[in-house]
């Protein structure tokens, strides 16, 4: 069974052919992130514009790449949400109206889910249950997971996300977006122990996150020394160090309370090295192990929703109704 998958809830067409048993066929991504940046961030609009542009000739280039004739995709799936409303529109109407011309059903995917189920594309994969760390530009959470669509939340932001922290912060120290990225390269010719930046939450006794004081923080160290370019280097490595503290200790919390061993890291901010550094360093030091998707496929991406539409039209039939309703506003909780 062939499965297309087509992702567009923010800034990134990702499309992908999934076999069932072969495994991934091919994918393909084009990022906004150099249309975006001119703005300092995603500009809703132009992504839905360019979505239209993209969505077609990437699905041609995947089927091309995979050997795969049309007429050999047996469903497709899609990202329903969360994620920007117009921009989700784009990938459902092109999902559903090729589905429709195909005869073949269509399945709308969560995408938080195809973070979550992204490490079991890697080798070696985790096995359920696992707990896991999913950190994106919108979300910070952690799940416990024991199989497809078994998903309980363990601990979330209250606040900002992870991804959020990495991009305000980065703002703030004159880095463009997508700050993340940027803020991890400034950091690495930070100096340790300069600046201490607050952990809340830390110490709450649950595997809640808080992560807008440290915006603040950023904020107010920003505009008491302004700062040179070595100085700005510090500060974005003791952001960087305050963000990975709180993620590896509540990461570790989680693993004690459920008793699990196996971490799954997801989500763009899975892609910082030094995060992955850490988490491996601390969780393996007690027994545990520590799995992350491949860097290509920690930021969004079409393969993990062709991947998490395989696994879930082993379990359930998809839709040939055609109607398509995206979900901008999703909780990953109402699909579990
Ligand atoms: O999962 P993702 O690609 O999109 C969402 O679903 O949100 O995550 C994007 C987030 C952004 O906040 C971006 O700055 C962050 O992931 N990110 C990183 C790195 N690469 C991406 N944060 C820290 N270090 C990175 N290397
Ligand atoms: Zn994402």
């Amino acid at each position: 069974m062939i499965t297309l998958g087509i992702e567009s809830s923010c800034d990134e067409t990702g499309i992908a052919l999934y076999h069932t048993g072969r495994g991934l066929l091919a994918h393909a991504l084009h990022t906004q992130i150099a249309m975006h940046s001119e703005y300092g961030g995603v500009v809703p609009e132009l992504a839905s514009r360019d979505h239209v542009q993209r969505a077609i000739p990437l699905i041609r280039q995947v089927l091309q790449t995979a050997g795969v004739s049309l007429n050999k995709i047996n469903a497709i799936a899609y990202t329903q949400g969360p994620g920007l409303g117009g921009a989700l529109l784009v990938g459902a109407s092109v999902a559903n109206s090729l589905a429709y011309a195909l005869d073949i059903p269509t399945i709308g995917i969560h995408h938080l889910e195809g973070h979550l189920l992204s490490p079991l594309l890697s080798d070696p994969a985790p096995a359920f249950p696992f707990v896991a760390l999913l950190v994106s530009g919108g979300h910070t959470q952690l799940m416990r997971v024991d199989g497809v669509g078994r998903y309980e939340l363990l601990g979330e932001t209250v606040d900002d996300a992870a991804g959020e922290a990495f991009d305000k912060s980065a703002k703030l120290l004159g880095l463009n977006y997508p700050g993340g990225p940027a803020l991890a390269k400034l950091a690495a010719s930070g100096r340790a122990g300069l600046y201490k930046l607050p952990r809340p939450m830390l110490h709450s006794g649950n595997l809640d996150f808080s992560f807008s004081g440290l915006k603040t923080a950023v904020l107010t160290l920003v505009r008491q020394s302004e700062p040179d370019d070595q100085t700005r280097a510090d500060i974005a490595y003791a952001t960087q160090e305050a963000i990975i503290d709180v993620l590896v200790k509540k990461s570790r919390a989680a693993l004690v309370q459920t008793g699990l061993t196996q971490l799954v890291v997801a989500g763009g901010v899975g892609a910082n090295l030094m995060l992955r550094k850490h988490l491996s360093c601390d969780i393996e030091k007690r027994g545990g192990k520590v799995f992350y998707p491949d860097l290509e496929f920690c930021t969004d991406n079409g393969a993990m929703i062709a991947f998490a539409g395989a696994l879930r039209l082993a379990e359930q039939q998809g839709s040939k109704d055609y109607r398509f309703n995206v979900k901008p506003r999703w909780n990953l909780a109402e699909i579990a």
